[in-house]
């Protein structure tokens, strides 16, 4: 069968463009208001889409009086998306360094549960440097030191979803019996970081595990990625560098004696979409219009790890001796080295590097024809940069049903997207095989 792409639809504020929230074709929902979620999932879910997924920040940003930078919990809200759908995946992010492992087992496991598997976990190990204040004010830990906590937390979750054999549960009313307890154990785990007894207090879940999704691109995060994810988001501002990801992390998953089709690669990529291009340039011209650059000043320094911009104008060209070297950042290490290259290649002005950051926060934007975007997701995905593409539409859900309705149906002409659900789970939507239980081999290797 040809190779088929995969997408996933991520849903944020009332779009990706940092002033959509302004913008008239944005819903006119509250953000808290359940309903708004719901309705994006079951748009998303008619248009096919492989999955959707929230991110999650653990902390308030500094500039909520010009930008609408607060959310639901996204655990919380998954649990009521899943109850409104039934065949899309849903997958939510959670922090490595601020969740106890327990409780992000029995979160993850019993939405597995509630979706009938259709759970994917984007596990991340939170780069805002403000959330350390939240929890227990001891400071934020570096980049290296929570890669490592999250190496070993990952042992921890699996080992806990992995303590209940398939066969635990009898639930044999006339007889009294309910679970064979030889087929639940603990998992006695005593780590550098964590001690965990164990078991789960929850039977296995449909898919044995949620889909781990991963989305962190510096050295340390693609090798954690190469380890550990099915799925990897990531940005990039160019097809070029999309490429060298996409070969680098292949790779290095062929190196970890994975299967290098078991990990797919979804770059972000946000279309502004009119029936013409001018059309298109107009619509992203209007939203652009809505921007405040000193909202994006606040983020910027904020992906830095608090680095102050405050003293640069806006309209002289920028050199990379105006940012702090991206190795020495533990904020959002990645990203920063997304903004260096392209303060490198291009020699933007402030003003022009964060109009081109308010469109996507430095995923890929573009503006087109339909034909246009459904040729450029082709390029990519047979150029080797890409498995499929992260979704972010520049306004919701506007911009979400454009897409819908004009370019997957190219696609799907091209015979490159599905034309009806193959699958229930999401394991089945992105083609990934079913983790095998350790239960068995785990007891055998312990005896
Ligand atoms: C599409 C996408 C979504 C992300 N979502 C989150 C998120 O919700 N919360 C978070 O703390 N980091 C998020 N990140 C950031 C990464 O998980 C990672 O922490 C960050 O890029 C720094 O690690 P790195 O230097 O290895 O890339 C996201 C990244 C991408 C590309």
């Amino acid at each position: 069968m040809q190779r088929q792409l995969h997408l996933n639809l991520f849903i944020h504020g009332r779009g990706h463009h940092e002033a959509s929230w302004r913008h008239p074709t944005s819903s006119p929902l509250a953000l808290t208001d359940i309903r708004y979620y719901q309705d994006l999932a079951q748009r998303a879910e008619a248009g096919l889409f492989d999955s959707i997924f929230l991110a999650d920040q653990l902390a308030l940003g500094n500039d909520v009086s010009q930008a609408p930078r607060t959310w639901l919990e996204p655990v919380t809200v998954l649990a009521a998306v899943a109850a409104a759908t039934s065949r899309i995946g849903l997958i939510a992010t959670c922090s490595t360094t601020y969740t106890e492992p327990f409780n992000l087992a029995r979160q993850f496991g019993s939405l597995d549960h509630i979706s009938n598997g259709r759970v994917g976990w984007n596990i991340v190990t939170s780069w805002l440097a403000t959330a350390a204040d939240n929890y227990g004010g001891a400071g934020q830990l570096s980049h290296a030191d929570r890669y490592a906590r999250a190496e070993e937390y990952v042992a921890v979750v699996k080992a806990l979803w992995d303590s209940w054999a398939e066969d635990a549960v009898i639930d044999d009313r006339a007889g009294g019996s309910y679970a064979r307890p030889d087929r639940i154990r603990p998992i006695n785990f005593k780590g550098e970081h964590y001690q965990v007894a164990g078991p789960l207090n929850l039977p296995r879940t449909p898919q044995g595990r949620p889909v781990f999704v991963q989305a962190g691109s510096s050295d340390t995060g693609r090798r954690f990625a190469a380890r550990h994810a099915e799925a990897v988001f990531t940005a990039h501002l160019e097809k070029a560098t999309a490429q060298a990801f996409y070969a680098d992390l292949k790779a290095l998953t062929a190196a970890e004696d994975r299967a290098p089709e078991q990990v797919l690669i979804l770059p972000g990529l946000s279309p502004m979409i009119g029936s013409t291009e001018a059309e298109a340039r107009r619509l992203a011209r209007e939203t652009d219009e809505l921007s405040d650059p000193e909202v994006g000043r606040k983020r910027l320094s904020g992906r830095f790890g608090g680095h102050d911009f405050s003293h640069l104008p806006l309209d002289r060209p920028l050199s990379p001796e105006d940012f702090p070297e991206p190795s020495s950042v533990e904020a959002a290490r990645s990203r920063t080295e997304v903004i260096l290259s392209l303060v490198r290649r291009e020699k933007p002005t402030l003003r022009q590097l964060l109009g081109t950051l308010a469109g996507a926060r430095g995923h890929f934007v573009f503006a087109g024809t339909p034909e246009q975007v459904a040729d450029l997701i082709e390029e990519w995905f047979t150029d080797g940069a890409a498995d499929g593409f992260n979704i972010m539409p520049p306004l919701l859900p506007s911009m979400l049903d454009v897409f819908s309705a004009e370019v997957i149906p190219l696609l799907q002409r091209r015979g490159l997207f599905r034309t009806a659900y193959a699958g229930t789970t999401l394991r089945e939507h992105y083609g990934l095989p079913w983790p095998k239980s350790a239960f068995d081999t785990a007891a055998l290797e312990r005896a």
